[in-house]
């Protein structure tokens, strides 16, 4: 672990991150996947009514889309719905024109129309997609699914499990609550908080696992604006991963997760018969999802250790550039004034007349709003302050940054992340190399507070 002088001081050469999306190579296997945006019959609970979701693929997460490290993603997104819609892949580091934001990498897709999404997957991990098109009623009708990018390390696992995690909002018949999509008090707030936990679409899910085996577990955090957080009935949890980036494993009781981050759990499952996993966020703790180890396999064979991907340190670097984020607004912030689309105007006129209540550097963001413009292959140092009264899972297109991370508890961690949740009143920085040309968003993931301003987008030429 770095100290923080350390951390900040480097001199001399320069860093690189993860390998670039160069130009896709005549020998990469593509993997083929189609994804149809429509509206589908779902039933949340037993006792309620027939509600209709929004899906790609009809079903709740859309389908797994998986590919080894180096492949090609070709995606053919048919929308049908009766809007306009977008793909993002978050946590790839993307060819710019790939990356899904509508107005600035693409048109949206309008209903009706086909659109081809086709990048390389550079980097093992756990990702997902999500549309990108009014993300705070598209992401909440359903319209995301798991993105697995796997190596050959993945072979030692006995079971590689994806949860993907959704907080839904139901109403009293157990159906999505409509009424309230876009509610002023949650876009102000804290955003649009649940009462419905799924993992991977289901209520309280089993899972059996291996005995005497190795299980991957890769949480993914979908929710509009819940901090999910986990416990387990094991003695500590092995992070493994984290944003899809290898970290040096460690061991924590409960972690938070906030909307859009990844974490992959190492367990080893020995001699237990189940694991419980709790959902701890609430007022009170909910049964999230239980594995069963499966007692007749592999009874007394014990295994070597695994191998894990190493941590990629920060490499020494020189003369970054610095770019101030002053983030304001909310209730109970200091926002007095801001700019929204070049006209200066007091904190009750944004909330009143445009519906915004959030800004960086106090201009309030949208998809065209730009943030700075920075050179290819500089060292970028994002100094982020989140001073206003609300947490922020602070999300970064196409790049992976460095932070000193304050999520975990004991040390500050040094780790890579592509989104990364700032408590009220932290400051931060987010290091990283600008190695990745074109128009890059950087939102918060609360997507009503992405929706109400904090949003906006760094160009690298
Ligand atoms: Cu997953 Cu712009 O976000
Ligand atoms: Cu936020």
């Amino acid at each position: 672990m770095l100290s923080r002088r350390e951390f900040l001081n480097f001199s001399a050469a320069t860093i690189a991150l993860t390998s670039l999306p160069n130009q896709i190579q005549s020998n990469q296997l593509i993997r083929n996947y189609k994804l149809t945006a429509e509206i589908t019959p779902h039933l949340f609970d037993k006792k309620g009514v027939l509600d209709s979701l929004w899906l790609y693929n009809k079903q709740s997460p859309g389908p797994v889309i998986e590919a080894k490290e180096n492949d090609i993603i070709r995606v053919e997104f048919v929308n049908n719905l009766d809007e306009a819609s977008t793909i993002h892949w978050h946590g790839i580091k993307n060819i710019n024109k790939m990356d899904g934001v509508p107005y600035l990498t693409q048109d949206p897709v309008q209903p009706g129309e086909t659109y081809i999404y086709e990048f390389p997957v550079n980097n093992a991990g756990t990702f997902w997609y999500h549309a990108h098109f009014e993300t705070w009623k598209q992401i909440s009708k359903g319209l995301y699914g798991p993105l697995i990018v796997k190596n050959h390390l993945d072979k030692q696992f006995d079971n590689d499990i994806i949860i993907l995690a959704d907080d839904w909002r139901l109403n009293k018949n157990y159906q999505l609550d409509k009424k309230s999509l876009g509610s002023l008090h949650d876009w102000s707030h804290a955003g649009r908080i649940g009462n419905w936990l799924t993992i991977n679409g289901k209520k309280f899910p089993e899972y059996s696992v291996n005995k005497n085996g190795y299980a991957r577990l890769r949480f993914i955090n979908a929710s509009n604006a819940r901090i999910l957080s986990f416990g387990s009935s094991l003695n500590g949890m092995k992070i493994i991963s984290i944003d899809g980036m290898s970290v040096e494993p460690f061991i924590q009781d409960k972690f938070d997760l906030g909307p859009g981050q990844r974490i992959d759990l190492l367990i080893k499952t020995d001699d237990m018969s189940t694991i419980d996993f709790f959902e701890v966020s609430g007022k009170k703790p909910l049964n999230a999802f239980k594995l069963n180890v499966n007692q007749s396999s592999k009874k007394n064979i014990v295994k070597k250790d695994i191998k894990l991907q190493s941590f990629k340190k920060i490499p020494p670097y020189k003369n970054p550039k610095i770019l101030k984020i002053h983030m304001q607004g909310g209730a109970m912030g200091n926002l007095a004034k801001a700019y929204f689309e070049g006209e200066e105007k007091n904190f009750r006129s944004l909330a009143m007349e445009d519906k915004k209540f959030w800004a960086f550097n106090k201009e309030v963001g949208k998809y065209e709003h730009s943030l700075a413009s920075i050179k290819k292959g500089e060292i970028i140092i994002l100094d982020v302050w989140n001073d206003s009264r609300w947490p922020h899972s602070m999300h970064l297109h196409g790049n992976h940054f460095y932070v000193e991370s304050k999520e975990f508890s004991g040390d500050d961690k040094l780790i890579l992340r592509d989104t990364y949740l700032m408590q009220p009143g932290e400051k931060s920085k987010f290091i990283y190399l600008a190695d990745n040309p074109g128009k890059w968003l950087f939102h918060c993931h609360m997507l009503e507070h992405a929706a109400s301003g904090m949003i906006g987008y760094i160009e690298v030429v």
